[in-house]
């Protein structure tokens, strides 16, 4: 690992604590500064609150475009509903036309009798609070502005507006898109007598505060999402939701009530803002030096109180939530039916509110059609709908209910901790099958380092929600103790890995300084350069036609002791009890002692590595709600593949070590299904929790790719790990299943036993090695172009037939003597086993149980 890295990471990290601990608002001047701005943002807000407690219905009338009579007009004295302000009033009859139409479409007439507008209609629900999405259109408005046709200097002057002669924010321009909308109503819902005699519609006598927030996404004009809050109220007994926005040169919220449809709406509003709205600016000027934060304010990235305003298209939207339930509509008892509905539609929302085990079914969806309409730039937005649209095509917004949607995630949070449950199970049945260092040598780190990053995110996000996860608190408990199990127990199997595998890097290094020393003619001891084969990294011993080389290898190395750290050796010599055949400590013991030394820290720094790679991803993620829709789905799909890659390094390790099979299946399978299904939650669930838009043409492609690394898996175990890769590509790695041939038996190639009595003879004596537990058996030959030899496998003592190719004969049978091959394994020491045997073997010890040769790794 280059350690260059290190200064940009701290300086990262030293940044990140600058921004963390200063945060805007430490210094008096400014706070000075801000206050006097609230100051005079406040008596602003009492002048409109004024002109709202004194207006009255029909006081504000605006210029239809028809008429062309100017002389009956009427404004009101509120910033963006006055004349001189050039807003697009002309529309507002439509607006409020289209809202009326809207509202009798969704509850329709009984016999001919419009039952909504004298509040008699079907029941709704009477808590509307909740998530909704659907789709919307745009329309343009009967008359046209621009950014020129304002001049925000004039008629906003205590402003220095920034910004204005350019496209202003928010405005909308593709044709249709999608948005969702989040609404929040207010606990205490105010009730009035209906007091406009002769008005109609009716409000239906109850009233309460919403705010919600409006996700507009402009992907066809635009491609922005906005994204702003709307503050307003809503008549509950209609269904009837008008919210505004607010800001510097729109005083929404103090002329909402003119802008309802009628006058007996505009009562009960201007009844309940004023009393709200003067308790909000009584409290916000009494913590004028604390509270910087605008009330009302539509902009949600710019929260503050400030001199420096940039325009946004200002929105007011009329939304009529529909009922939920639609039987026994057309049926004669009609009264006793909306009664009836109204009980149950209050029964299901008591239960919801206060769960108390009452038998409820299902929770129907929470409905809305809407439009929204913009009088300063001119357009409108409606939901995608009937009656204009066929209700197959779309049908306006739907969503769920908090409660529901509360639900919903404690649910799927809970099933994701039984998903990192069961991932923490494949897990240790992985590290019971893997603990020697030979079979930990096999796994590739970054496949697990994969997993354990993600289930490291997975548990600081989780730790992170659990301080304000108010109804999800246990689940969240849940989904924290099980990913930090996964992480503390994938983390203690890395360590470990990491401790076996880091002679390898080591030892890499160690290949070159010794190659160059060995220039100088330099003696090296014996923790400086290895003698053998480095028994676990990729540097291997030659091919078997290079044996030459290797019987030169003494089995027994002459060791010099290095000098510095005696006791420590003897009391690893004397740990390694079972090892007493050796007498002194290998040079690989000896090797890896040293490297213990070292790598401690060496794995703290990846660790440090992994957590600052996670904070960027966690911090990148959480910027990517700001960026444009593809990129930030280009983004995802970037982080799930990634992370889905995760066989990948084991592939190419497997490959490197001419390794076959590193991981258990069960555990390939299971991790690859289990790491999949929360993808698959939100890459196909159209309603999952976090809103996020289904794209099941990139999951169908993660899920292939996947599927793909498994089969290359499969095929590795299957035909072996290097088919098909070219040979120069890998480094040489010792063949166990030679293809044996009659005519290497001059080169010496043919396991002992099996060649000629007198080159093994031969061979046997200058290794001054026994064999005498190999015994040769005689020879049968068989049919077709191989004889099958006939030896004991030292191990198991039971029959060996390994087929051995006649001398002179093509590769004719070669990849049909692939599997045949995979019976029998050689050793670079020249003796013979059952694959079956040495491979039980090889798991515990890396040397050869005939001759104690070391052993290359598989
Ligand atoms: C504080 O800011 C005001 C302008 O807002 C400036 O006139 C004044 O000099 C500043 N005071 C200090 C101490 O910086
Ligand atoms: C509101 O208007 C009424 C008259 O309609 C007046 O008596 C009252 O003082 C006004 N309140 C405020 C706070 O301006
Ligand atoms: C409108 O209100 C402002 C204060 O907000 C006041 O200064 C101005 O005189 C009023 N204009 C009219 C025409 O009443
Ligand atoms: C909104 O966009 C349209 C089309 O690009 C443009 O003509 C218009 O001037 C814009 N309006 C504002 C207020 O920026
Ligand atoms: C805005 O108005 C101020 C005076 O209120 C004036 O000094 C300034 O030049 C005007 N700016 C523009 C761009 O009209
Ligand atoms: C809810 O409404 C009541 C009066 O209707 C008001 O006093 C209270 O501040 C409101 N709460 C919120 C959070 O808006
Ligand atoms: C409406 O639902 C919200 C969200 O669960 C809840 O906080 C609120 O108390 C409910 N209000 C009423 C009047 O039921
Ligand atoms: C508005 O509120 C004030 C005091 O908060 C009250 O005196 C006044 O009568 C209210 N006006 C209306 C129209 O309700
Ligand atoms: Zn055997
Ligand atoms: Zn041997």
């Amino acid at each position: 690992m280059p350690q260059t890295q290190h200064p940009a990471a701290g300086l990262l990290f030293v940044l990140l604590l600058i921004w963390l601990l200063f945060p805007e608002g430490e210094y008096p001047n400014q706070s000075l500064a801000l206050s006097d701005l609230a100051a005079e943002r406040l008596a602003r807000y009492h002048d409109a609150l004024d002109v709202l407690n004194q207006t009255r219905w029909g006081d504000f009338a605006p210029r239809t475009g028809q008429e062309e009579d100017a002389t009956t007009a009427q404004y009101v004295n509120l910033t963006g509903f006055r004349e001189q302000d050039g807003f697009a009033w002309e529309d507002l009859g439509q607006f409020r036309e289209k809202g009326l139409e809207l509202s009798r479409h969704a509850i329709p007439p009984v016999r001919g009798e419009q039952r909504w507008d004298t509040a008699q209609g079907e029941a709704v629900w009477v808590n509307a609070s909740g998530t909704l999405r659907g789709g919307w259109v745009r329309r343009p408005g009967s008359v046209s502005r621009a950014y020129g046709s304002y001049n925000l200097n004039r008629s906003v002057p205590s402003m220095q507006w920034i910004g204005d002669k350019v496209d202003w924010a928010r405005n909308i321009t593709g044709g249709t898109g999608r948005m969702m909308i989040r609404l929040e109503g207010n606990k205490t819902v105010t009730t009035y007598d209906e007091h406009a005699e002769g008005s109609s519609p009716l409000s239906g006598g109850m009233i309460r505060n919403v705010k919600g927030i409006a996700m507009i996404e402009d992907t066809t004009g635009s491609g922005l999402n906005w994204e702003m809050r709307l503050w307003g109220v809503h008549w509950p007994r209609q269904g009837v939701i008008l919210m505004t926005t607010t800001s510097e040169k729109f005083e929404g919220i103090f002329g909402l009530p003119h802008l309802t449809p009628s006058a007996d709406f505009f009562q009960s509003s201007q009844r309940l803002l004023n009393q709200t709205l003067n308790g909000v600016v009584a409290k916000k000027q009494k913590n004028i030096y604390i509270d910087q934060n605008m009330p009302w304010n539509s902009d949600v990235d710019n929260p503050l109180y400030t001199a420096y305003p940039s325009p946004h298209c200002e929105f007011v939207m009329y939304a009529q939530v529909h009922p939920p339930i639609r039987q026994g509509l057309d049926k004669g008892s009609l009264d006793l039916g909306t009664e009836h509905m109204e009980d149950v539609i209050h029964a299901i929302e008591s239960e919801l509110q206060n769960p108390e085990g009452a038998p409820i079914r299902s929770v129907p969806r929470l409905q809305m059609s809407a439009v929204i309409y913009s009088p300063d730039c001119a357009f409108f937005l409606e939901t995608k709908g009937p009656p204009d649209f066929p209700p197959s095509e779309a049908d306006h917004l739907v969503g769920m209910k908090t409660e529901v949607h509360t639900h919903q995630v404690k649910t799927w949070m809970l099933v994701y901790a039984l998903v990192v449950f069961a991932q923490v199970r494949l897990l240790k049945n992985q590290m019971k099958e893997s603990f020697t260092p030979s079979t930990m040598g096999r796994i590739s780190f970054w496949t697990i380092s994969a997993m354990v990053v993600v289930d490291g995110m997975t548990f600081t996000a989780a730790a992170t929600w659990v301080s304000s996860a108010a109804a999800t608190f246990l689940p969240t408990l849940a989904l924290m103790f099980a990913s930090f199990l996964s992480m503390t127990i994938g983390g203690s199997f890395l360590a470990k890995i990491h401790e076996v595998q880091a002679p390898e890097s080591r030892g890499r290094r160690e290949q070159g300084q010794s190659s160059s020393s060995d220039a100088s003619g330099a003696t090296s001891s014996a923790t400086s350069a290895p003698l053998t084969p480095n028994p676990t990294g990729p540097i291997l011993p030659g091919p078997v036609t290079a044996s030459r080389s290797l019987l030169q290898h003494p089995s027994q190395p002459v060791i010099v002791p290095s000098d510095q750290d005696i006791d420590a050796e003897i009391a690893e010599a004397a740990s390694a009890v079972p090892r007493t055949t050796t007498a002194t400590p290998s040079p690989r013991q000896a090797q890896t002692r040293t490297q213990t030394r070292t790598q401690t820290q060496t794995f703290q720094a990846i660790v440090g590595r992994f957590i600052l790679f996670s904070l960027c991803v966690s911090f990148l993620a959480i910027s990517s709600t700001t960026w444009y829709p593809r990129a930030r789905a280009f983004f995802l799909n970037l982080c799930a593949a990634v992370y889905l890659s995760l066989w990948l390094p084991q592939i190419c390790r497997n490959t490197l070590r001419n390794c076959r099979r590193a991981l258990r299946w069960h555990f390939v399978v299971g991790q690859s299904v289990l790491r999949l299904l929360p993808v698959a939650y939100f890459w196909v669930k159209d309603d999952n929790f976090l809103y996020a838009r289904p794209d099941r043409q990139a999951f169908a492609l993660l899920c292939a790719w996947v599927w793909l690394q498994i089969v290359v898996l499969a095929a590795q175990e299957v035909v072996g790990p290097r088919f098909g890769v070219p040979r120069g590509w890998t480094p040489e790695v010792w063949d166990y299943h030679p293809l044996l041939r009659e005519d290497n038996v001059e080169a010496g190639g043919l396991p002992i036993g099996l060649g000629a009595d007198e080159t093994a003879a031969a061979a046997i004596t200058r290794r001054g090695s026994t064999s005498s537990t190999v015994e040769k058996r005689g020879s049968i030959s068989g049919g077709g172009g191989a004889h099958v030899r006939v030896i004991d496998c030292a191990i198991c003592r039971e029959v060996l037939e390994v087929p051995v190719v006649k001398a002179g004969d093509d590769d004719g049978s070669r990849v049909a003597s692939v599997f045949a091959r995979r019976l029998y394994m050689v050793t670079p020491c020249r003796h013979i086993f059952h694959t079956a045997c040495l491979e039980g073997w090889m798991r515990f010890r890396l040397q050869c149980p005939i001759c104690r040769e070391d052993l290359p790794p598989i």
